[in-house]
């Protein structure tokens, strides 16, 4: 379903929007989810012509796959559904508890999506962690016997090094990479980036807007709920968060003077690295969402442009000893 005022992009052979929703908050991470505003924002999100749509098996223990596929319905031939396996939530704390990319956990994984989400078929589907006990080779392997089989058409890797990256690719075309990359984390510029590029492999950033810190709000504080997974980031303790706030005052500077906000900014710097480059920015609110599809009309000027590249969030991006770290991360 393509709009005029929405760009479209390529991840290798995949046209999907140039911004994509990520659906994560809707179920977990943020905060208490509202089940009604996130429906309208999906709602909302395809009548502003955004196509791509970002779950996993992991988001709410299952509830963030059965969610997607019950609001998509039948709009799902136009759609592109992108979703995950391999990282285990702790069935207590809802957050990520292990890895398991071997081929048998691959083949269960995926019958249990497509029930979830109500389809015969997932469009990307990603490796969400790559798993040390498992040589690449053989995840891959299992996933491309999916796309033979048709339960699956486009492969993704998230949070891979460079090295897995290329040998994944020499067993079967990746589409694309999910990594985090914003103007607060840039640790796939590091080689990924250029070997994805070398490959022909897209790019598909999450959390551009550093978990919601870059775009100023509320949330950017010590003072999360329970429900709120930034309590336990690394970049959301007291003297991190002091010295990202600056940085985050600094943008919002830049916003009054460009006449738009400090999440457009932070979205359109992402979309200017590249015509490869497909953000999934998240959230579970209209109005946030017609703000952040609106950052495609956004142009930055040189100078700004230049400033937002030299900028680091101070802190790590997950806690120690984390299965979410992934192989990318660097500190
Ligand atoms: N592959 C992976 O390992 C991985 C990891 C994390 C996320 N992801 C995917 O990437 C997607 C995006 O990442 P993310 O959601 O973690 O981080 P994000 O997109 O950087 O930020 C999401 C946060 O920003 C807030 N927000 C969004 N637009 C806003 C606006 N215009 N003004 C103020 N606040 C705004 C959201 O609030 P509300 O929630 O209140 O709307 C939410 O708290 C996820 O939904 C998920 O699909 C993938």
């Amino acid at each position: 379903m393509e709009n005029p005022s929405m760009p479209i992009r390529r991840l290798r052979d995949l046209r999907v929007s140039a911004l994509g929703l990520g659906c994560m908050g809707m179920s977990m991470a943020y905060g208490r989810p509202d089940k009604r505003e996130a429906q309208r924002t999906i709602d909302r999100a395809i009548e502003l012509g955004v196509t791509l749509f970002d779950t996993a098996d992991a988001y709410g223990i299952g509830e963030n796959e059965k969610f997607v596929g019950a609001c998509i319905g039948r709009r799902r031939e136009r759609l592109v559904i992108s979703t995950k396996f391999g990282l285990l939530p702790n069935r207590l704390t809802g957050l990520a508890g292990g890895i398991d990319g071997s081929p048998s956990h691959c083949r269960k994984s995926i019958e249990a999506s497509l029930q979830r989400l109500r389809t015969d078929y997932v469009d990307l589907y990603f490796l969400h962690r790559v798993d040390p006990k498992v040589p690449i080779e053989e995840s891959i392997g299992a996933m491309a016997d999916l796309v033979s089989a048709g339960k699956v058409r486009y492969l993704g890797l998230s949070e891979c090094s460079a090295d897995t990256l290329r040998r994944a690719n020499a067993v079967h075309p990746i589409t694309a990479v999910q990594s985090e990359w914003s103007i607060f984390t840039r640790d796939i510029e590091q080689s990924v980036l250029t070997v994805a590029r070398k490959l022909n492999v897209g790019i598909m950033p999450f959390a551009p807007l550093g978990r919601g810190m870059l775009t100023g709000s509320a949330e950017a504080s010590t003072n999360l709920s329970l429900l709120d997974f930034r309590r336990v980031m690394p970049r959301w303790n007291k003297q991190n968060l002091a010295a990202n706030l600056l940085l985050v005052h600094r943008i919002q500077e830049m916003a009054a003077a460009l006449k738009v906000t400090a999440g457009q900014i932070a979205l359109a710097w992402v979309l200017s690295q590249g015509e490869d480059v497909v953000p999934i920015p998240g959230t579970k609110r209209v109005q946030y969402l017609e703000q952040n599809v609106r950052a495609v009309q956004v142009t930055l000027p040189p100078a700004i442009q230049q400033e937002l590249s030299q900028m680091r969030a101070a802190g790590a991006r997950y806690p120690k000893n984390s299965p979410t770290r992934g192989e990318t991360t660097a500190d």
